[in-house]
């Protein structure tokens, strides 16, 4: 019989799991289709679907049944994922490669961590509400005397990515008041863009790097500075238009932010998993303090429920299961982030960080080459405008791709027949995953649209959607900052839990490093027009062509 999963394909990863063989032939002997899943058991829906807070997870449109959903388990606790999972919380050197534990679990949920961070924790969430409500009251003023009106967070990856797609999502609570702009990348335009319509009396800038040294963060923080000071801002006035987040105080101090204007961040946060500390500050900037603190207890639900929930009804760690079992038993590649919120469009950009910064590995905790594939390629959009772009690869394509859906159960607007069809659409697009059209229907509806039957016959195939198809779809009771921050920690468990099953660090990212040593050594070449004769030629002619544009 055919396996309806994966036909061409036998069964590459290997893993010395003692349950790994009984999954590997479970896989191999599936010819179930979803279709006759859901005919067979009526109650599969609820079977398969768990809640959390204010998120539900249905993941009954997968291709598991109760024997490979036990035998899932069975691995999970073969890699000893409950134990890692307190190790998480213990603060264990979860990051053994840094040596550090990985505890953003300790900036929401701080009674499961240990009681030595607590204070900091507390201490640094107290000078991110009084930063916060100085500004928001007119308190904090710029160098001219006036109020400040604008905020822009010049930071970039897990300084940047978290914070700016929080404040997208949770436009519906913005204080009104206050302006957050963001400026990320070594592009000059990106900077140049905001600062084109900000007023440098009334502007502060956050600059938040939790090293310090980043590129990109370094040459914006120099223009802000810059920018002010060609206005007429004095060099010691300068303090009262920036403020940091840093883990580097010194460095911070180096540049010139006063030391009282630097909040503090931590080697046992990593910056991806960075924006419940005070790398949040734009958050609580654009949506107030109160707000942030809900975003903060929305994330410990999920975090309680993680630390808590066994293996079959824990959301994170069933979500990874099955990202496994797809990765590992039928070649899946590919992870579509489909939020139905127009909102979350910036939710797929924050969770490639996440994910594939984590889960982009190639050798496990004791550096040895994994024997099997590790992260998943993530991408997305909001629905439903990817319908009218990449979802016909989702539909009729020959790749695999898993897919995700979000949406809200209330709208976010107030015109409430759009959000009708918005949910319509997320609906139908994982019914037509699922389902998918036949041949015989294609053909009927060739038919009845008045085509022959010779013409009918020729076109159909083309019009086939194999069905099939698998799909999550979480669903929030509406976006408010609890449910968001039930979904952010929701996927950075999963991701962690990803991490423990294929037995590799999802908390260091030593792949950035290459790229960036290797521009730093570009540039003076790039500038100079000097290239070492040892270069490739491809590097020595773009190095020219480029340099000769840039001068
Ligand atoms: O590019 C890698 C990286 O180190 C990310 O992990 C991090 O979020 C980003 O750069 C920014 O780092 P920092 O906050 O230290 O400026």
């Amino acid at each position: 019989m055919t396996n309806n999963l994966d036909s061409n394909t036998s069964i590459k990863d290997h893993y010395s799991y003692p349950s790994w063989e009984k999954l590997k032939s479970l896989a191999l002997s599936w010819d179930e289709n979803l279709t006759n899943l859901f005919a067979k058991d009526p109650k599969r829906a609820e079977k398969y679907s768990l809640s959390v807070g204010q998120i539900f997870l249905d993941f009954s449109k997968n291709h598991i049944d109760e024997d490979i959903f036990e035998a899932l388990c069975e691995i999970a606790n073969d890699a000893k994922l409950p134990a890692w999972i307190q190790a998480l919380y213990s603060g264990d050197l979860v990051n053994n490669t840094e040596h550090r534990p990985a505890l953003h679990t300790a900036l929401r949920t701080p009674e499961l961590c240990p009681s030595e961070k607590q204070a900091e924790v507390k201490a640094a969430l107290e000078k991110v509400e009084t930063l916060v409500n100085e500004v928001h009251t007119g308190q904090w003023l710029g160098h001219t005397g006036k109020a400040i009106t604008d905020v822009v967070n010049i930071g970039i990856g897990g300084s940047d990515l978290g914070p700016r797609m929080v404040v997208t999502a949770l436009k519906a609570f913005k204080n009104k008041s206050l302006e957050v702009h963001f400026a990320a990348n070594i592009d000059g335009a990106d900077l140049a863009d905001q600062l084109e319509a900000l007023n440098p009396e009334t502007t502060l800038f956050v600059i938040a790097s939790k090293s310090f040294s980043t590129l990109e963060t370094r040459e914006n923080a120099l223009a802000a500075r810059r920018w002010l000071l060609n206005f007429g801002c004095k060099h010691e006035q300068l303090q009262h238009h920036f403020v940091a987040v840093s883990s580097n105080i010194s460095a911070a101090i180096e540049f010139g932010i006063a030391e009282n204007n630097i909040l503090p961040m931590w080697s046992w946060v990593g910056g991806r998993y960075s924006l419940w500390s005070a790398i949040g500050l734009p958050i609580a900037f654009a949506l107030g303090f109160d707000n942030f603190r809900r975003l903060l207890d929305g994330a410990a639900v999920m975090d309680r429920h993680f630390h808590d929930a066994p293996l079959k009804e824990n959301m994170p760690a069933v979500l990874a299961l099955l990202t496994f079992w797809y990765s590992s038993t039928q070649g899946y590649e590919s992870q579509a982030i489909l939020p139905y919120a127009q909102r979350l469009n910036r939710l797929p950009a924050y969770l490639q960080q996440l994910d594939m910064e984590s889960l982009g590995k190639r050798v496990n905790h004791n550096g040895n080459p994994l024997d099997y594939n590790s992260g998943l390629i993530l991408w997305g959009t909001e629905g439903t405008n990817g319908q009218h772009s990449f979802h016909q690869l989702l539909h009729q394509g020959t790749r695999k791709v898993l897919v995700d859906f979000i949406a809200s159960i209330k709208p976010m607007s107030g015109l409430d027949s759009h959000h009708h069809y918005l949910s319509a659409n997320c609906i139908g697009q994982s019914q037509a995953l699922l389902a998918g059209k036949s041949f015989e229907q294609a053909y009927e509806e060739l038919l009845e649209s008045g085509k022959t039957e010779d013409e009918a016959r020729k076109i159909a195939p083309h019009k086939v959607i194999p069905g099939n198809r698998p799909s999550n779809t979480l669903l929030l009771e509406q976006l408010t900052p609890e449910s968001l921050g039930s979904l952010i920690a929701l996927y950075e468990h999963k991701v962690y839990c990803l991490g423990v099953l294929w037995d590799l660090n999802p908390f260091d990212q030593w792949g950035v490093e290459l790229g960036k040593q290797l521009g730093m050594k570009i540039y003076p070449a790039l500038t100079s027009g000097e290239c070492p004769d040892s270069w490739d030629s491809s590097t020595r002619s773009l190095i020219a062509k480029l340099g000769a544009t840039g001068k």
